[in-house]
Formats: C-alpha cells, structure tokens, sequence
C-alpha cells in the first residue's frame, strides 16, 4: 500500500502490466518449475519456442543452428554469455599453450552492474572505456588500446541504461575487424540488448546490430522489460551452438529424461516463460511493432515538450529505445537542481529518478525517463505540466 504506483514508475524498465487472460494463465502456471522439462515438456518445448522466435528475429543464419534459453532477467543472461567468453577463451588459450591467468572483459563505463558482477565473481578483469562529451558511448574510439591477447570478449550495449543510447554495434564490429587485421586477434562481441533488443527489431529494422554481424556471437534480453512481461525472465541465444562450449553445459537425470542445462540456478519458474510464448503469439510482430512505436511516439513528446523548456538541455530524445535523459542548463540556476525536481514530482506520485552519470561524466547529473506500455499520450501531458 506504501509503494511507489507502478504505473507512474518512470525509473523502471520492466512490465508492471498485463491484461486479464495473461494475469488468469499466471495464476494457473505459478505451480510450473522451469527445470522439471521431464515433468513439463509442453512448458519445455514453449521455452524452446520462444528462443527459436529470438533467434529468427535477430537474423540467427539458421535458427536449428542456434542455441537459447530463458534465464532469470538480463543479468543471468549477461552472465552466460560472458562465461561462455571466457570458456571458449580458456579452451583457445589452452590449445595453444597459452597461460589462462588474465582474461579481460571490454566494455563501456555505463555498463549495467551486471557485468561489474560477472567480473567480480568470476575473476575476469573489467576494462572500461569511459565514455565522455565526445563519445557518448562505447563507438569503437580507441579500443585497440583496451584489447589485447587476454580479452575475452567486447560488451556492446542496445539501449545504454543511464540513457537509453544505442551503442553502433555495427561499428565497434568494424573497428574489431580492423584490429583482427592488424594484430591476428580474433575477438567476438556480445550484444546486451536488455531493452533495445525488444525494440529495433520492430522500429528500427534496418538497423544492423545482430547476428547480421559474424563478430555478433551472442545476445541477451529481458523478457520483462520490452518483452512486456511480469518480472523474471531473460533470454540469451548463441548464434551458432559451436559459441556455447559443450563442456558449460550440465546433463542431469535425477529428474527422468536426460535434460541439457546451462543456467545459474536450477529451480526456478515456468510461468513467465508461457507468459512471453502467450504474448507473442497474442501480439505477434505487429502487435509488438505498434507497441514499440507508440511507446517512442511519447518518448519523442515528452522529450521534445522538455527540450522547449528554458532551464533543461537533453542528453539524447528517445528516439533509441524510448527512453532519454536530460541535464540542467549549465548556469542556469543555484536554488534548485533534478534531485530537487526529482522530489517535487514524487509529490505528485511520478517516480523520475535523477543520478550522476558514470566516468569520465560523474559530475553530470541527469533525470530520466523510461516510457513504456501504460503511460498514454494523455499521462505524458499531464507529467508535462508537472514539471
Ligand atoms: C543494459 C542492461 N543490461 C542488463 C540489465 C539487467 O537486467 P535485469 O534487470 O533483467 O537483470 C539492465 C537492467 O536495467 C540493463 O539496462
């Protein structure tokens, strides 16, 4: 009762919303435990749907010759891809008689704290690349000097969270390739599209960021964020099944059947897993794309409608995934500042969050708003005249 009203959550990514035939197969599926595929094949086989589906809209060259599974949110599926970089950089290092003693990760400083966290916990040096005036995010300037024989992979990042940017995959591919031609480094990325992988496939299709790219050898989401469903689930596809190295992945059979599982935990729920077969079937790819894009349509008001306001400068408009920053004029005034802005509208129930952005800007501080299914055309009006 004393919570924030998620509906007027702007700070949040993820689903607060779905309508009553989904709330009604929730509550039917809250007994499904993900890991009893034996038990549950139809539960199984509605898993392995939904990561075929991802693997044919990100542009897999071959769906049968890609390999998936649902995770728990992002920051599992981060986790996967970054352990199968670090596997398959082990198994290469090894090959050649090389010391596995160092392995490196390259990635922006807006990083999600997920990567901070892999890093962290499995031992892998964390490079980041700040991002500055200039560079805004991680665009391929001067990786060469953060790469070297011990890195395991580059992060790039579809949908920035401090900002919502997209980083140009595409062009921190070229830039690897160019480095593999002078240096015979051969080093893949992963793509964190936590949000922006939900997004460009419907309103950006020309957009080249996925496994269009061969450097691409794996990409995460959230099925919770632009997934549209309730919190708990994620996805990671490998783009070929050679990328996730065999000797990751567990065969038990103290539940019947011999069940393959690469994932963190081992129980954990089914439901949001049949949640996100039933919306994509239910909304299926034009539905999604209506939804994207009327989410960007308010992203664009609100931005625009900020923009014209004396004492604001944005950081980007939403028209990425819709989602944008805004700074205050620089001089613009000494009484107040966003975390004051920030306070007043949680008056009014709006929950805008202002924070300092990562190096090399930490003394930049921006407010944020992240639009999604739910906040109207009408809603963003009346948060207009708020601010
Ligand atoms: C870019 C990015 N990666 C990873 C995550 C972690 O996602 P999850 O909350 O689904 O674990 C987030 C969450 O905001 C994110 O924005």
């Amino acid at each position: 009762m004393l919570d924030g009203n998620a509906r007027l959550n702007l700070a949040t990514f993820v689903g607060t919303w779905m309508d009553e035939h989904a709330d009604r197969l929730y509550a039917e599926s809250f007994d499904k435990n993900m890991i009893d595929k034996d038990e549950y094949p139809r539960t199984a086989a509605i898993e392995t749907n939904c990561w075929l589906m991802l693997a044919d809209l990100w542009h897999a060259p071959s769906a049968d010759g890609a390999i998936g599974t649902s995770t728990t949110g992002s920051s599992e599926a981060c986790m996967l891809g970054g352990l199968a970089f670090k596997r398959n950089w082990q198994n290469a290092r090894r090959a050649a008689g090389k010391s596995t003693d160092k392995p490196n990760l390259v990635m922006s400083s807006a990083v999600q704290v997920c990567w901070e966290k892999f890093c962290n916990y499995w031992d892998v040096e964390a490079r980041y690349v700040p991002i500055t005036d200039e560079h805004k995010v991680l665009d391929g300037y001067e990786l060469e000097k953060y790469v070297d024989e011990n890195t395991i992979g580059v992060v790039a990042i579809l949908g920035v969270t401090y900002t919502g940017m997209y980083e140009p995959v595409q062009q921190i591919a070229a830039k690897l390739d160019e480095i593999q031609e002078k240096t015979g480094l051969d080093i893949p990325l992963h793509v964190d599209g936590a949000s922006g992988a939900m997004i460009a496939p419907f309103i950006q299709p020309d957009l080249v960021w996925d496994f269009r790219l061969e450097r691409v050898h794996s990409i995460s989401t959230s099925g919770h964020k632009y997934g549209g469903v309730y919190p708990g689930v994620g996805w990671v596809v490998w783009r070929e099944e050679k990328w996730l190295p065999e000797d990751l992945v567990f065969k038990v059979s103290y539940l019947g059947g011999e069940m393959p599982t690469f994932a963190l935990n081992f129980s954990r729920p089914g439901a949001q897993i049949i949640l996100q077969y039933y919306l994509f079937l239910r909304d299926g790819f034009e539905g999604y794309r209506e939804i994207q894009q009327n989410n960007q349509d308010v992203a664009l008001f609100l931005s625009s409608g900020i923009a014209k306001l004396p004492a604001f400068e944005l950081w980007n408009d939403g028209s990425d995934i819709p989602v944008f920053a805004w700074q205050l004029k620089p001089g613009h005034t000494k009484n107040w500042n966003l975390y004051h802005l920030s306070d007043r509208l949680r008056m009014k129930g709006w929950l805008v969050p202002a924070y300092p952005m990562p190096d090399n800007l930490t003394d930049l501080t921006v407010q944020r708003i992240v639009v999604r299914n739910g906040l109207s055309m009408d809603l963003a009006a009346e948060l207009l005249a708020d601010i």
